[in-house]
């Protein structure tokens, strides 16, 4: 009734728990429900360690959550060393996340990834590229250039994750499949902007970060249904505001086979028990599967 495929991947529960919102995985295991998802993705990590931006780099506006963290992270031996050794142990296959300035840089850290034993690489194509000027995701041959390198350094299986941000999402998704990546992940979060009437200044420090929750879910639903549409044997994650069940059979009639959630878990740290429940009610009342959902929006 939850099995649901990603390519080469099958997966238990089409729940995902989404990069960033679940620290390491390993460090998520007490509080959160990781038994709900059909894998969770540790947080992005880069070749080498990164600070992250000064604080206050989280912030709220409206019912969404602004961040600049500056995908902290420690370097991906550091990573490699302190979260490989656990992650068979865990009750739920985990997902590395790679970042990086260059195609190389992603290629490095997908390498490090798959040592550690990870079951597949998530390329956070959301960041700035150290080689060009704009983020990789925006960019439909820079985005490609990565995935093409990581393709070609490790057999994991490999899903492009695109910004919402993106002028033609449809241009990115087609580059970086044509490039060899498995799956999609639509999307990450969407440029913000928030000021604190209280001070007059801008509530995140660098001013413009990343806003995420359900005011974003219609944004994200639209990359999955133009994606979806334009591309319909490339599968979709779909990620974006999801907080209840109806949202993930949402995510999966428009076009997703998997549905990622991530910042209902600061507000609820075991939201995939919940979600898990509802989807399955829903599965249940209308005698359906998951994978009969998927791409069954039915037309006008
Ligand atoms: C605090 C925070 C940190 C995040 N860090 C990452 C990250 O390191 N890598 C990544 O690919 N996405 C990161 N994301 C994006 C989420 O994985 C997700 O794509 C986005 O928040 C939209 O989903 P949501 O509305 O369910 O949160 C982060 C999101 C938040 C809120």
């Amino acid at each position: 009734m939850f099995t649901t495929t990603l390519g080469p991947l099958h997966l238990r529960s089409p729940l995902i728990a989404a990069s960033g919102t679940v620290g390491s995985v390993v460090d998520f295991a007490e509080v959160g429900a990781l038994e709900s998802y059909g894998a969770a993705v540790a947080k992005s990590v880069a070749p080498v360690r990164w600070d992250g931006n000064e604080p206050p780099r989280l912030g709220s506006s409206g019912a969404g959550m602004l961040n600049a963290i500056g995908i902290q992270n420690p370097g991906i031996d550091a990573w490699r060393a302190a979260y490989g050794p656990a992650i068979a142990d865990l009750p739920v296959p985990v997902w590395g996340s790679a970042v990086g300035g260059s195609p190389e840089d992603f290629a490095v850290v997908a390498e490090g990834l798959a040592a550690a034993g990870v079951t597949a690489v998530e390329l956070n194509l959301s960041c700035p590229n150290l080689e060009g000027e704009t983020m990789f995701a925006l960019d439909p041959k820079a985005a490609a250039r990565v995935v093409e390198r990581v393709r070609n350094r490790v057999d994991t299986p490999i899903g492009a994750k695109l910004s919402p941000n993106a002028e033609d999402i449809v241009a990115v998704a087609s580059a970086v499949a044509d490039a060899g990546a498995d799956w999609l992940v639509l999307t990450n979060t969407a440029w913000g902007f928030a000021v604190d009437i209280a001070t007059r200044r801008p509530v995140l420090r660098r001013a413009v970060g990343g806003y995420s929750g359900p005011p974003i879910k219609a944004i994200a639903m639209r990359c999955v249904w133009e994606v979806g549409q334009a591309l319909p044997q490339l599968p979709i994650v779909g990620c974006g505001g999801v907080t209840n069940g109806a949202d993930v059979v949402e995510y999966l009639l428009a076009g997703a086979s998997a549905v990622a959630v991530g910042t209902a878990h600061f507000a609820e740290p075991r939201v995939g028990a919940r979600l898990s429940k509802e989807l399955g009610k829903y599965l249940k009342s209308h005698q359906t599967t998951v994978s009969d959902l998927v791409g069954g929006a039915e037309p006008w």
